[in-house]
C-alpha cells in the first residue's frame, strides 16, 4: 500500500514544487517595473524558502532582508562614527544613523501590519522607508568630503537598501 503510493506522492510534490516555483518566477517577472528580474529572483533565492512560498512569503522575506540590511548598515554607521573626526562627515553619518534607524523601525512596523494583513499600511511605511537610502547619500554629498574614497561612502549599502525596499514594495502591490 505504501509503496503503491509512492509514485502518487512523488508526482504530486513535483507539480507542488513546480506550482510554487512558478510563484517567485512569476512575482520576479511582473515587478520588473520595480527592480531588475536578475535581482529579485537572485535575493529572494539567498532564502531557500523563497521557491516554494506564496506571494505573501515572499513579501516576508524580502521585507526581512531590508530589515537585516539596514541593520547592518547602521551598525556600520556606529563604527564609523567612532572613528571619524571631521566635524562634517561626523554630521552626515549622524543624519544617516537617524534615517536607518527610522527606517528600521518603519520596517518593523511594516511587518507588524503585514503579518495582520493591513497591506496599504504596511505598504506606506515601508514606502517612508524606501528612501532611507537616497537621504543618506544626501546627507552624506553635504558633508563635502575631501577625498574621493570617502565620497563613495555607503554608496553600495544605499542602493541596496533601495532596491530591496522596492523588491518588498513591487511584491505587496501585488497583495493589494
Ligand atoms: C518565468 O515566467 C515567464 C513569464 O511568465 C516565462 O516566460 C518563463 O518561461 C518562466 N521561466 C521559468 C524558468 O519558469
Ligand atoms: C502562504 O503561505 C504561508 C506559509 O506556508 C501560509 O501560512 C499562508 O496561509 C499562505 N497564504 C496564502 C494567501 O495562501
Ligand atoms: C544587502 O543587500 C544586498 C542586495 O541584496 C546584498 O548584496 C548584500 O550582501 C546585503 N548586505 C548584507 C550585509 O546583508
Amino acid at each position: 500500500m505504501v509503496a503503491s503510493l509512492a509514485p502518487l506522492c512523488l508526482i504530486l510534490l513535483s507539480l507542488s514544487q513546480r506550482a510554487t516555483a512558478t510563484t517567485l518566477n512569476e512575482t520576479c517577472t511582473n515587478i520588473v517595473g520595480f527592480v531588475p528580474y536578475d535581482f529579485c529572483m537572485v535575493t529572494l533565492r539567498s532564502n531557500p524558502h523563497s521557491t516554494h512560498a506564496n506571494t505573501t512569503t515572499l513579501a516576508f522575506i524580502s521585507l526581512n532582508l531590508a530589515i537585516i540590511n539596514a541593520t547592518t548598515t547602521k551598525t556600520k554607521i556606529d563604527t564609523l562614527l567612532n572613528n571619524v573626526r571631521e566635524p562634517e562627515l561626523k554630521n552626515g553619518l549622524q543624519a544617516c544613523n537617524i534615517i536607518y534607524g527610522n527606517a528600521i523601525t518603519d520596517l518593523r512596523s511594516s511587518s507588524d501590519f503585514l503579518l495582520s494583513t493591513k497591506f496599504e499600511t504596511a505598504k506606506a511605511l515601508a514606502s517612508a522607508a524606501s528612501t532611507a537610502g537616497n537621504e543618506c547619500g544626501d546627507a552624506l554629498r553635504h558633508a563635502k568630503m575631501a577625498s574621493v574614497p570617502r565620497r563613495r561612502l555607503l554608496r553600495k549599502e544605499n542602493g541596496d537598501f533601495g532596491l530591496l525596499t522596492l523588491l518588498f514594495l513591487g511584491i505587496i502591490n501585488h497583495l493589494l
